[in-house]
């Protein structure tokens, strides 16, 4: 039926503050980890497996990247992640022993479908999709699936099938750690809890949207911005630049913050909105000199902290506190201001936040 939008302006508003119950629902009924919450014969194919290979287009792709840093750090499985348009047309090296993971909000885009048909004719019979619709071509066509509980996603920027995305994926890694031997009972355990715990932690996220609404007054004025990230946040910059010109129409794009200096440094004038997503992980040291190096052309930061990175506001650096720092799944809470900030920017532009021009929800044709 018709899906209502209540008291939001917009789908994509809505489907924002939906990530709590999105990610719950996703969550529901995974009492603790075990192969069989991706398909009966999972357990077999995950004791085969040597390594993943991912496919997937657009907000899915970096899912998808994120996920590299997980199962690599986590399950320890060599992890390869590939545009499904690039994928299905580039003479690669097959790997039988792969888990092939297509990752998809519709189950039918077109590149993401060819390029899982392209796997399985080079004799890659291990599928898994983590998928929003459960009667797609993509879960028919994969021996394994989960699928996620995002609902109907309205909006053509994508942003709870995201969040749940990365839950589903989180999951995996989990489930492959504890296949490979790499998942002791009290990880398993502490990891569970965090993941329970991950609607709260988003709902206290949700209620920055008016320190937010500020900083979307001044980029709307911009023309460019650049996203900054390092490690497992680097995949969260690039979704966070992809939100903001899909919709903003804004030219944004995103780096590793390490890679700076061999380039987009040049770019960096005072009328360079420079975000960088900087929670108290292992980079934060790192990526604070990064930050002076913008600092020193003038380039103006809009730092979304926590509450260890010891990062105050001063001239030229604006400052929002992110409530937890969240370890390990610390993606799934930083993309959600990004989200939000991409979405006010766009309202004060006017543009038609949930039709933007020359862009499709679900891409079947190639
Ligand atoms: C389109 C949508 C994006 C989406 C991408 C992949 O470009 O606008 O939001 O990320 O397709 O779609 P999928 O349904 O495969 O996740």
């Amino acid at each position: 039926g018709a899906v209502e939008l209540g008291p939001y302006r917009h789908y994509m508003q809505k489907e924002i503050f939906e990530q709590p119950r999105a990610i719950a629902d996703t969550l529901e009924g995974v009492e603790s980890i075990t192969p069989d919450i991706f398909g009966d014969d999972a357990y077999k194919v995950f004791k085969k497996i040597d390594s993943v290979l991912i496919l997937a287009c657009g907000t899915s792709y970096y899912a998808g990247l994120t996920a590299k840093y997980w199962l690599e750090a986590v399950a320890g499985v060599r992890t390869d992640v590939e545009i499904a348009s690039e994928y299905r047309y580039r003479d690669s090296v097959p790997n039988p022993n792969a888990l092939v993971v297509t990752i998809s909000q519709s189950g039918e885009t077109a590149d993401t479908l060819a390029a899982l048909r392209h796997a399985q004719s080079q004799d890659m019979q291990h599928t898994l999709t983590i998928c929003n619709a459960a009667t797609s071509a993509m879960v028919r066509e994969c021996a394994l699936a989960y699928i996620t509980r995002a609902g109907v996603e309205v909006g053509v920027a994508s942003t709870k099938a995201f969040t749940t995305q990365l839950a589903a994926l989180f999951l995996l890694t989990l489930t492959l750690a504890q296949v490979k031997g790499r998942l002791p009972e009290e990880r398993e355990v502490a990891f569970l809890k965090e993941m329970r715990h991950l609607p709260a932690a988003i709902t206290a996220v949700l209620a920055l949207e008016p320190q937010i609404i500020a900083w979307a007054e001044a980029f709307a004025r911009k023309e460019n911005a650049l996203f900054l990230g390092r490690g497992i946040h680097y995949p969260i910059a690039l979704e966070g630049a992809l939100k903001l010109k899909e919709i903003s129409y804004i030219h944004a794009e995103a780096y590793p913050a390490g890679e700076l200096k061999h380039g987009p440094l040049a770019l960096v004038t005072e009328e360079m909105p420079v975000v960088t997503v900087a929670p108290a992980d292992s980079m934060i040291e790192k990526l604070k000199s990064n930050m002076q190096e913008v600092r020193a052309r003038g380039g103006e930061l809009y730092v979304f902290a926590d509450g260890d990175s010891r990062i105050t506001s001063s001239e030229g650096v604006h400052v929002i506190r992110m409530p937890e720092h969240y370890g390990l799944l610390s993606p799934i809470l930083h993309v959600v201001p990004l989200q939000l900030l991409a979405y006010h920017t766009a309202l004060a532009r006017g543009t038609d936040v949930d039709k933007p021009r020359n862009l499709a929800k679900s891409v079947t044709v190639e």
